[in-house]
């Protein structure tokens, strides 16, 4: 009961942790409004998507071009030769001149672009060639793609 004649809240004073919630709250309000607003702080929401694209427009031209990047590259098809070597070799041959796997030097069934190289090599094909992508990885893929193309020529 409060009989005393003076408001009972008087008495009280605010909790520390109540104030400085209140006091963060403001500075929160005045920093958010002061950094999204367009007019002070120049921030747009279109200009950040367009980056975004960009961004994301790069990688994806550089993508494809990417099996090819090691082609012609003496380095790179040594390092092919040396893999292929090892994982191809008892089916296609060091050579690639075809046993289990056929001849990888002339027409392919299912295509010589340095691309659907990468496919076949990394996805496997369904009458017998296994996958490789996640054992070699694209990099690796892409040298032993770069030595095929060198026998090619
Ligand atoms: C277990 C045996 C085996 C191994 C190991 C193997 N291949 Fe094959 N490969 C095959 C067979 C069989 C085919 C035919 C698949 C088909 O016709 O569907 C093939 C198909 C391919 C093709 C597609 C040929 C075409 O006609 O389009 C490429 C490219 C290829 N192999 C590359 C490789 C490379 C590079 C490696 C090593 C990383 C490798 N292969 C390892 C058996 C093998």
């Amino acid at each position: 009961m409060n009989d005393s004649g003076i408001p009972q809240e008087g008495h009280n004073k605010i909790p520390v942790g109540w104030m400085a919630f209140f006091v963060g709250m403001i500075i929160f309000v005045v920093v958010y409004v002061v950094r999204f607003t367009p007019a002070i702080s120049g921030w747009s929401f279109y200009q950040g998507y367009e980056e975004e694209m960009k961004v994301g427009q790069k990688a994806a031209a550089s993508a494809p071009a990417d099996a090819g990047k090691y082609i012609g590259k003496a380095d790179a098809i040594a390092e092919g030769k040396a893999e292929f070597a090892t994982s191809c070799a008892a089916c296609h041959m060091a050579d690639a001149s075809g046993g289990i796997g056929p001849n990888l030097k002339v027409a392919l069934k299912y295509g010589e672009t340095p691309d659907k190289l990468l496919e076949s090599i990394s996805a496997g094909r369904p009458n017998g060639m296994p996958p490789f992508g996640q054992q070699l990885g694209k990099d690796k893929i892409a040298k032993i793609v770069a030595f095929i193309e060198s026998l090619r020529k």
